[in-house]
């Protein structure tokens, strides 16, 4: 079992012993492990408690989040069952994935991709198929602007080249790389690295296609300059990346960290959701801390910076137990103290964007404490299947400290509601949004903008071929563990979840109606709290 570049070689003319700049590439990330580790932010976040009487009108608000939290929990008991019947685990004939590196002493930088068989063409089940979870909408939305007749062109691909770090073609299955920009630390590594996993899992499914990526963090491509539309206006370039906003017209796409991120030693996600549904049952929540916790790095942006004023540290008591992540000492002792799981010893968790959106948001959701969100504009892909009042509280940004604080306070003189959210978070990211989910979301994905493209793709004269041994062969370290650790292990014959269809405009005012209201509920309360 050698062959893992998955594909066809049909139709494809470079590849083979191309893959010289990727392994370069690969090896100077590994090196760059040691030296790159300040910076952007990860943030870990916890809770706090404090039993504080809260007076008897509050108990007349509670409806609003009771109403909220029984009308959703329905819908997601209709979800984990179809979740579970989704994914076969048990399929008898599993077929494996593997590859070999070459033996001692051979330089990886000849290393070249197996060539492969054509791709297997998987049995689909038409029946039996189950209904993605609701956020794979956003798909759609992601895409609308492409959807007229001009489509995505060519032109409009190349014009986000400026924005790029790497362009990814897809032809007969096998993947094609060209690089033009180092992004911070291993991301673009990391995310190649899934997108081979879901070409290895998903052989024949994914449509030939090209893309633009850029790994940092703030949105790129502002509508706003592309909708003028005078006459020489260039097309939108259509641009993946991790997040966007309302303001942007970027795509969203799965972030590196669910494979990995070897720098801060983060797990990939598979097996961290393993690990933060334990350490979440190890303290109940009754027993926790009754504050809110927050663990990151605030250099990254003044809005953490301010956050860290709610210390009790600073001599008033706004619930809030914030530690600051010392990213020397942390790598000295090999993040030890910052270990994720660890972290449920809090009642609630505090998540405050970094540079824009952060990947943390996740691991805190994961607890089963109630997540305290500091309002952001930012959204990723899985975030925007979230309401605030049934998976999260929100907090006001430009009142951080009185926010907190009130959070806590209710939270705690309400302990049923304030587990009930705690649970809608963690069951929420535990079922819908595990792997499975991840690749059926970035195979959709690449499947509807793949239908967009006026053009077929080409493999671009620099691209090298990237397959599992081009990458994985000339990682060392910690790095080459999780690659290992992420690898998928078998072919999935089973059907992905089925897209839901698009969201009609009178929905989408709905739902952002809904989430306005159930903001402005909380800061009503707050309002007359304090
Ligand atoms: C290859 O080299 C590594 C490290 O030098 C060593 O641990 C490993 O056993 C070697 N493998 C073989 C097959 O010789
Ligand atoms: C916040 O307060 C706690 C408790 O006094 C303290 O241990 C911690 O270092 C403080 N954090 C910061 C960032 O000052």
């Amino acid at each position: 079992m050698k062959s893992t570049c998955v594909g066809a070689s049909e139709g494809v003319d470079s590849g083979g012993g191309g893959d010289r700049a990727e392994n370069e590439r690969a090896k100077s990330a590994v090196e760059s492990i040691h030296s790159s580790v300040k910076g952007v932010g990860v943030v870990f976040v916890a809770l706090l408690v404090l039993v504080v009487l809260i007076s008897a009108r509050w108990v007349d608000h509670v409806p609003f989040l009771l109403k909220t939290s029984s009308s959703s929990s329905s819908s997601s008991t209709v979800t984990e069952k179809q979740i579970s019947s989704h994914y076969d685990h048990a399929h008898p004939k599993r077929i494996p994935i593997s590859f070999a590196c070459p033996p001692n002493g051979t330089s990886v930088e000849h290393l070249s991709c197996t060539p492969r068989s054509p791709p297997l063409r998987t049995t689909r089940t038409a029946a039996g198929t189950k209904t993605c979870p609701g956020y794979f909408r956003y798909i759609h939305e992601d895409l609308r602007a492409w959807r007229g007749a001009e489509g995505i062109t060519r032109a409009a691909v190349e014009g986000a080249r400026r924005f790029a770090h790497f362009r990814l073609v897809v032809l007969g299955g096998r993947a094609f790389v060209e690089r033009y920009a180092r992004p911070y630390q291993t991301r673009d590594v990391f995310t190649l690295w899934g997108i081979l996993q879901l070409l290895a899992r998903r052989p024949g499914r994914v449509p030939d296609l090209d893309l633009m990526f850029n790994c940092e963090d703030p949105p790129l491509v502002l509508l706003d300059r592309y909708r003028r539309r005078r006459p020489d206006a260039p097309p939108l370039p259509p641009l993946f990346r991790y997040c966007k906003d309302h303001a942007s017209a970027d795509i969203v796409f799965p972030d590196w960290s669910f494979w990995g991120w070897p720098e801060i030693k983060i797990k990939p996600w598979e097996l961290l959701l393993e690990d933060l549904r334990k350490g979440s049952e190890r303290v109940k929540w009754k027993d926790r801390e009754p504050y809110a916790f927050w663990k990151g790095n605030p250099s990254v942006s003044p809005s953490r910076e301010d956050l860290l004023k709610c210390n009790v540290s600073n001599g008033q008591e706004y619930n809030a137990r914030l530690f600051t992540l010392n990213w020397d000492s942390e790598t000295q002792s090999g993040f030890k103290k910052s270990d994720l799981a660890s972290q449920c010893v809090y009642r609630y968790k505090i998540y405050i964007d970094g540079k824009s959106w952060s990947v943390s948001e996740k691991y805190i959701l994961a607890c089963d404490s109630p997540m305290l969100l500091v309002t952001t504009p930012y959204q990723d892909f899985f975030t925007r299947g979230l309401m605030p009042g049934h998976h999260y509280w929100p907090i006001k940004p430009d009142r951080k400290c009185q926010s907190i604080k009130f959070a806590v306070d209710w939270g705690n003189s309400h302990p049923d509601e304030a587990q009930a959210i705690g649970k809608a978070g963690s069951g929420y990211i535990q079922e819908e949004v595990k792997m499975d989910y991840v690749y059926d979301y970035m195979l959709h994905l690449l499947t509807e903008y793949a239908k967009l493209l006026r053009y077929k793709p080409t493999v671009p004269e620099k691209a090298t071929e990237l397959c599992l041994e081009s990458l994985a062969c000339a990682a060392e370290g910690l790095e080459k563990t999780f690659m290992m650790d992420s690898m998928a292990k078998w072919v999935h014959d089973s059907d992905p979840c089925t897209i839901p269809p698009p969201f009609d405009p009178k929905e989408l005012e709905e739902m952002s109606r809904k989430r306005d209201e159930a903001i402005k509920q909380v800061e009503m309360w707050e309002n007359s709290y304090s």
